[in-house]
């Protein structure tokens, strides 16, 4: 059974140019803050939002995990983005537009000298990368990579698609994207939902994001913090269920058995461990809180 070391129902992107947005986010309840150096940042502000980004990461973001988006290694800025992030406090690298186990490894030569802590994330963004989503998992294998996060914005702009709140031509990445990376233990963040006025939208978008098993969502926007951080965290009547399960298999009754019933339904030892987990995350959260 695997418990996050820390919650990751909220990560909030933010462009490092942006000091205002740097400073709002240490007063913001997200779990995760990834400071980007690529889509959101113009070609002139570079070079400037990579030292900030670094001088923000030593100043520190209190208990939130910390992550700096890097632009990719077929860039001006790729190289000198990595090397800047490996001597940052970063806890990850994020890196975009992966398309194989290749540029994971090109991502891991550059990242060498680096702290064994610092791990490496991805973007899972490309049309070529959902083609080979087990082999890119398997990288994880004595590496850094440690956690997916999904392009979707980027994945429609390859594939011409509309990215529309059913996302119905999303779906079969995103569950093959949690497969391969559940496959791998690898984590997995779905991607952002650019409507952060209509809040309705945003939460109907996570919670088909957390049907389909993601750890948490990307953000863009501090308003989408809290409705994620709800959709994320368990819900009282999961958690109810959740310690029904497990009182119900800790009757002496109940000794020895792999299947039972649990308030009218069938509850297995695979339940058992579900509900554990779940209990488990629950209280990270409430440790955090
Ligand atoms: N992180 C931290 N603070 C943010 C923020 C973010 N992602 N987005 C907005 N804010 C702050 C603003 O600075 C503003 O602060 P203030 O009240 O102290 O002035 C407040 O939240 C309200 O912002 P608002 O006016 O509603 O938004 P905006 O029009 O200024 O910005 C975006 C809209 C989309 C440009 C902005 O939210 C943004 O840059 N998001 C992140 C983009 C990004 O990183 N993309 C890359 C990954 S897809
Ligand atoms: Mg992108």
């Amino acid at each position: 059974m695997t418990i996050p070391d820390r919650p990751r129902r909220s990560a909030l992107f933010l462009p490092a140019s942006n000091a205002k947005a740097m400073a709002k986010a240490r007063t913001l309840p997200c779990d995760v803050v990834i400071l980007d150096l690529e889509d959101a940042v113009a070609p002139d502000a570079k070079v400037e939002a990579r030292e900030a980004a670094v001088a923000a990461v030593a100043e520190g973001f209190g208990d939130r995990e910390v992550v700096i988006r890097a632009n990719g290694l077929d860039s001006p800025w790729g190289e000198a983005d990595l090397l800047a992030i490996a001597s940052s406090k970063a806890d990850a690298v994020l890196v975009p537009k992966v398309n194989g186990p290749d540029d994971i490894a090109a991502y891991e030569k550059i990242l060498c000298a680096a702290p064994a802590e610092l791990q490496l994330w991805t973007m899972i963004e490309t049309c070529a990368s959902v083609a080979r989503l087990p082999e890119i998992a398997a990288c994880a294998e004595g590496g850094r990579l440690s956690l997916w996060v999904m392009g979707t914005n980027d994945l429609a702009k390859e594939m011409r698609a509309q990215l529309t709140p059913c996302r119905t031509p999303f779906l079969p990445f995103l569950s093959m994207a949690v497969a391969a990376a559940r496959a791998a233990g690898i984590a997995i963040l779905d991607g952002v939902c650019n409507e952060f006025r209509e809040l309705d939208v945003f939460r109907a978008e996570a919670e088909q994001g957390l049907m389909f098993g993601f750890d948490g969502k990307s953000l863009i926007h501090p308003a989408q913090i809290d409705p994620c951080n709800a959709v994320f965290s368990p819900s009282e009547a999961d958690l109810a269920w959740a310690n029904a399960v497990i009182e119900a298999f800790a009757l002496p009754e109940n000794q020895g058995k792999g299947a039972i019933r649990v308030e009218g339904k069938m509850a297995e030892l695979l339940h058992l461990e579900q509900a554990k987990r779940l209990v488990a995350v629950a209280e990270r959260i409430s440790t955090k809180a």
